[in-house]
Formats: structure tokens, sequence, C-alpha cells
């Protein structure tokens, strides 16, 4: 009798803790529930026009003056910029691919219709885009760098660092990243562009990215400043394989501020026709037709605001200096080139995700992909190659960096990527 009734007992708490954690989960869902819905709320801003695109975007014509960007505590009292104040003096006595003539910019959505003038196009954020990432405070934001651009490194250099002009700059040894880049240091720099081809590389899996971009930097390795665009793969991000453009700001080696394209609060964008973190095509095949876009990245010296330029003539719109305490005048490091993200980074096996076309380098045009017309700006406000040049892989076996000139008196052309793991190379 006794027995029964103390396993009665105890089955009766057993009973009761079960039925309060399972309220205490249940809870937990509903909190995380409504801070979903909260940030979905916050992120995507009432329409005035709504676009289904083919390839399963949904595109948001939203009010210039009701964009994201409002709700950053630096702009409350931001007066927009609609053009900028400058027009880019191109020195086109330099060497050009005239047999690339591609340089428009389409993008798939905009098949399916059009935005009003008054209007910005915003990729709409799903919940199934907020329960991929991380957590919420992480979502549209890079993984934090390692401490990677010291700059100015006095003493030997070392397996990570490349000298130019007698500075020695350290990138290493990154954490699950691997970068093919070509850069340039010396000057204060007030802008940079890039031709960058167009390709579809292959990435592994859900945590892994892959870019081809433009980076302006400021400041120490463990906490720089930097405006990038490009083109990305990035399932997590993005839900799927596309190609897509994209923009990403940061003031602190994307630890806790920034983000790409208008996943947090802090770009101002000023186009109606071309929307940030959306497909782009067409795409380059091997020994096929070659496409690409021209991406710059400019500040404006009367209102200080990096402008985004893609394609020649499209401004696309900029990041305030409000957002930034070193970017303010100018950057101290370009980058052109390469980034992959992954956590089989120098690990065996390494991960598949590929680098630009997934060839390497030295299989030059058609190929591998390239960056031509690399310019940097400086306070003349003139366009030029720039004068030090450096190329660094960080991984060169798995994806490698040539700045490879063609004949004398040419320009080089920038090629960089390869395949992930490819054994024996990349085991
Ligand atoms: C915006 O303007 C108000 C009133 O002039 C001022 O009190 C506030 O500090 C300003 N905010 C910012 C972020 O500049
Ligand atoms: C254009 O570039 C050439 C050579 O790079 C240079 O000699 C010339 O002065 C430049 N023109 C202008 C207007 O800056
Ligand atoms: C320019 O394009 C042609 C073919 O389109 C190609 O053969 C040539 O190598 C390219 N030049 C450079 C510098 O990329
Ligand atoms: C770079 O090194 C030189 C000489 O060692 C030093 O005078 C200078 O202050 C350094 N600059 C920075 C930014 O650390
Ligand atoms: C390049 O290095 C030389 C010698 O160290 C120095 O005199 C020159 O100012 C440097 N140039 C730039 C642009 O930093
Ligand atoms: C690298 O990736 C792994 C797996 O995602 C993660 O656990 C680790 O924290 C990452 N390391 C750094 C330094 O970001």
């Amino acid at each position: 009798m006794e027995m029964e009734r103390g396993k009665t007992i105890r089955l009766l708490l057993a009973m009761a803790l079960l039925v309060l954690s399972s309220r205490v989960i249940k809870a937990e869902a509903e909190t995380s529930h409504s801070e979903i819905d909260r940030k979905l709320k916050q992120l995507n801003k009432p329409a005035v026009k709504t676009i289904k695109s083919e390839d399963g975007d949904t595109i948001d014509c939203v009010d210039i003056y009701k964009q994201p960007a409002f709700d950053h505590p630096a702009l409350k009292n931001h007066t927009i910029q609609m053009r900028p104040s400058f027009e880019i003096a191109s020195n086109s006595s330099n060497a050009k691919n005239e047999s690339v003539s591609h340089s428009i910019l389409p993008q798939t959505w905009q098949r399916s219709g059009s935005c009003p003038e008054g209007t910005i196009p915003i990729r709409r954020i799903l919940r199934k885009d907020l329960l991929r990432a991380t957590s919420l405070e992480n979502f549209g934001r890079k993984p934090p760098a390692q401490p990677s651009y010291a700059g100015n490194i006095t003493g030997s250099p070392n397996l990570h660092s490349k000298s130019i002009n007698n500075t020695e700059i350290n990138f290493g040894p990154q954490v699950n990243r691997s970068t093919a880049i070509l850069l340039t240091e010396a000057y204060s720099y007030v802008g940079a562009t890039g031709d960058i081809n167009i390709w579809n590389p292959n990435v592994e899996s859900q945590d892994e990215y892959t870019t081809a971009q433009i980076w302006l930097k400021a400041g120490p390795g463990d906490n720089f400043e930097s405006v990038e665009a490009g083109w990305m793969v990035n399932p997590r991000l993005y839900g799927d394989k596309r190609t897509r453009l994209f923009a990403l700001w940061t003031r602190d080696s994307y630890k806790s501020t920034g983000c790409f394209d208008l996943t947090c609060t802090g770009f101002v964008q000023t186009s109606t026709a071309v929307a940030l973190g959306a497909p782009i095509e067409p795409l380059s095949s091997e020994g096929g037709q070659q496409f690409q876009l021209s991406f710059g990245i400019f500040l404006d010296p009367n209102s200080g605001n990096w402008w985004l330029k893609i394609s020649k003539t499209v401004p696309i719109g900029y990041w305030p200096p409000n957002l930034f305490s070193l970017l303010t005048h100018s950057a101290k490091l370009v980058e052109w080139g390469g980034e992959v993200y992954s956590s089989k980074i120098k690990k065996a096996p390494h991960t598949t995700t590929a680098m630009g076309s997934g060839e390497f380098a030295r299989n030059l045009y058609g190929n591998a992909c390239y960056i031509q017309n690399v310019r940097i700006m400086d306070y003349s406000l003139m366009l030029k190659y720039p004068e030090w040049v450096q190329t660094y892989a960080s991984e060169e076996y798995c994806y490698s960096a040539y700045n490879y000139i063609k004949g004398y008196g040419t320009e080089p052309v920038f090629y960089f990527g390869g395949p992930g793991r490819k054994p024996p190379y990349c085991p």
C-alpha cells in the first residue's frame, strides 16, 4: 500500500513537472514568435505597390522617406540627398576591354513590374528568412572578422602579411574565411571602382557564402570600418543559391554594427530601379559570353556620404557619414576580389564552396572570374589605376589570385577564385 502511494506521488510529481516545463517551452516559443513579428514589422515598411518576381522574391515599393534607414538614431534629422553632388571624372586614356559592353543592370524582378516615382524597391524579408539566421541579432550580418588588417606592422613580414611600399599589411590568420584579393594602400582613398565578372559558383551548405566584391576600409584589424559591394551567393541570408547583388557596411569589423542591403538601418537608397539583395542576370559561362557589372563606391565631398554606383550611370544610394567614425574622410585600404566563408576552411576535407567562377585565376579570361578597370580615386578626384598593388590569397591552392598583364603597355586584369576542395591541391 505504502509503496503504491509512493509510486503514485512520484508519478504525479513527474506529470506536474512535465506540464510545467512544457508551459515554459511554449512561453519561450511565444516570445520568440512575437520578437520575430516585431522584427518583421520593423524591417518591412508599408508598400505603395508590391511586385511578385518569377524568382520567388517579393519586392515592395516603399515611400523613399519611409525606408528603414530613417529608423537609425543617428539619421533622425537626416535630409535625403537625391543625387551625388559630383560627376565622376574618368581617365579614359586607360585601356578598356571594349568587347565587353554589358554594363547595364538587369534584375529578374524587373520583368514583373516597376516601382513608381518617389518609391524604392525593397526585397521583402519573410519569417523563414529570420528563422534561418543564427540569431535575430545576427540576421543580415557577416560573421565577425578576426583581427585582419593591422596595417603598418613593424618587424619581420610573416606568412599572412603583404608589403606595399614598405608597409606590412597583416591579414591573419583568419578563421572560417578564405580570401583572394588585389589590394592597395598608401594614400587616402575617396573612391574605388572595378568591373566585376558575374558567375554563379557552387556553395556547399546553408551556413557558407561566397562573394566577388570591393572593400573600402579604415581602422585597425580588430575594429575596422568598411563599406562593400558586389555579388554574392548566400543561402542562409537569401534562402537560395542565386547570384545576388549586395551592399554592406560595418563600423566594428562586423561584430555588432552594419549589415547587408537594407536588412538593418543605415543605407539610404535613392534608386527606384534597383533592389539590393535581388538576383542579377545574365551569368557568364565557361568559354561562353562574359558578363560584368561596374561597381563603384565614392565619397561625396560636399555631403560626406559614401555613394554606391553600379553600372556606369546608376547611383543606388549611400551610407551617411554619421554611421562611421574613421571612414568619414577617406578609406585607407582598398581590396578587390573574393571571400568564402565556411567552417571547413583550412581543414581537410576542405569545403567545396567555390570562389569566382570556380576555376583558378591562371585559367584567365572566359574561365576564371576577373575584375578589370580597377580604379581608385584620391583627393585629385580622378579615377586612376592604383600606384601600388599586391595580390594576396590566404589558401592559394584552393582559391588563387593573379594580376595578369597581357603585354607591355597594357593594364593588368585581376583574376581570382578556385574550386575549394580539389585533391591533391586542396584536400
Ligand atoms: C534632431 O533635431 C532635434 C531638434 O533640433 C535635436 O534635439 C536632436 O538632437 C537631433 N538629433 C540628431 C540625431 O541629430
Ligand atoms: C590620364 O592618365 C594618363 C596616364 O595614366 C596620364 O598621363 C594623364 O595625365 C591622365 N589624365 C588626366 C586628365 O588625369
Ligand atoms: C577582352 O575580351 C576578349 C574577348 O571578348 C578577350 O579575348 C580578351 O582576352 C579580353 N581582354 C582582357 C584584358 O580581358
Ligand atoms: C608606422 O610606422 C612608422 C615607423 O615605424 C611610425 O612612425 C608610424 O607612426 C606608424 N604608423 C602607424 C599608423 O602606426
Ligand atoms: C613610399 O615609400 C617611400 C619610402 O619609404 C616614401 O618616401 C613614400 O612617401 C611612400 N609613398 C607613399 C604614397 O606612402
Ligand atoms: C567557425 O565556425 C564554427 C562552426 O560554425 C564556429 O563554431 C566557430 O565559432 C567559428 N569561429 C569563428 C572564430 O568565427
